[in-house]
């Protein structure tokens, strides 16, 4: 993406939580440092945000308490203003290739072409006779500009400005090590946001981010039963309010993962129209949301296929007591944004 590998931080500015991770350079990685801190809810809507101080207050917080001295970070986009798209376009050099782009995107981009930074990777050289397959992404200046600014107050410093897709992916496959053929799924539900992206080996079929996720269950949690946001947030982690029916709450779960899945049937049916590919072997779930019990299992009956748990530290060194207390299987989904975000550096 844009920028240069060097000693960095992964930082996840997430609607209901900011989160960083660092690890030890070199070649075999190691979880050093992590933390997790909370964002006022409406802070950050559809990826916008709304309330700047917020925002830099939650910041700020996770890098005072976590002693983290490091100014460079790197940063993941999500959200209307960022555009993953794979074309086709003439087989040329990469020189050429980064020329071209321009105009290549102007047709698939709905913003105005001089107003944003592109970039693209080459996924299939051999297209057809002539052409080649190309990963294109697209971001609004404005998108970086506010964010490299808001950093700025905060004294850090974007070095690497990657997508939250390509992020995860990245966790992805240096923890799981996909197969060439082999297509997944992986879907991370944030607060706000449930990002798709659909890879084949190394290489992204689909990408969409929608905008159904954990907060879109404590809304239903407050309209259907008369909870307060605070019922219903503790609801969804699982601590049942007082003199709560557990049978109505399952109800509102339900009705909820449905939702959910519907969104996700939709980026896995564009998938067949876009790319001729059509199954897709397994999904792997990440993000606050992939904690929400019978997660899973609701998953793979509804959507009829094998779900797993991703863990962002399956291959990662740590020390089992920098998850204490909850542990990795509670704290690990919650970083895998930042975790890829943090691999993108030395
Ligand atoms: N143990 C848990 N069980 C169930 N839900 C949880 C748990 N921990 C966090 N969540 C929920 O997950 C959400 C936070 O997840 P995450 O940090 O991935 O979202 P975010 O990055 O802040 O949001 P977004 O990606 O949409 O901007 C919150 O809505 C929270 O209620
Ligand atoms: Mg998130």
């Amino acid at each position: 993406m844009f920028g240069k590998k060097k000693r960095v931080v992964g930082l996840d500015i997430g609607s209901s939580q900011t989160k960083v991770v660092e690890l030890l350079p070199g070649k075999t990685k190691r979880l050093i440092n992590y933390g997790i801190s909370r964002i006022l809810p409406d802070a950050i809507v559809e990826g916008e945000i709304i309330d700047r101080e917020a925002v830099l207050d939650s910041i700020r917080t996770l890098f005072e308490s976590r002693n983290i001295t490091t100014r460079d970070v790197v940063i993941g986009l999500a959200g209307r203003d960022v555009i993953i798209k794979r074309i086709i376009m003439d087989r040329l050099s990469e020189a050429e290739t980064r020329e071209q782009i321009k105009w290549e995107a102007e047709q698939y981009v709905p913003f105005d072409i001089n107003e944003v930074s592109l970039d693209f990777d080459v996924v299939n050289p051999n297209y057809g006779e002539n052409q080649q397959e190309v990963v294109l992404v697209a971001a609004k200046n404005e998108l970086i500009n506010n964010l490299t600014a808001l950093l700025k107050e905060l004294n850090l410093n974007p070095v690497i400005i990657d997508t939250a897709a390509f992020a995860i992916q990245n966790a992805f496959e240096y923890n799981y090590q996909p197969s060439p053929d082999e297509i997944i799924a992986l879907v991370n539900i944030g607060a706000g946001m449930t990002i798709i992206n659909v890879i084949k080996g190394s290489s992204s079929l689909l990408a969409r981010d929608v905008y159904y996720g954990v907060n879109s269950y404590i809304n239903k949690l407050q309209k259907e039963i008369g909870f307060n946001y605070e019922d219903a947030a503790n609801a969804v982690k699982g601590t049942i309010p007082v003199g709560a029916s557990r049978d109505s709450i399952q109800a509102v779960f339900e009705s909820f993962v449905n939702d959910l899945s519907t969104q996700i049937e939709r980026s896995l049916q564009f998938l067949s129209t876009v790319t001729g590919e059509e199954r897709v072997n397994k999904m792997y779930i990440t993000g606050g949301g992939a904690l929400i019990a019978n997660m899973v299992d609701y998953l793979k009956k509804r959507l009829n296929m094998s779900v797993e748990i991703f863990n962002p530290f399956k291959n990662i060194l740590y020390d089992p007591s920098i998850f204490a207390p909850e542990g990795v299987e509670v704290v690990g989904p919650i970083l895998t944004q930042a975790v890829g975000l943090a691999l993108r550096g030395d």
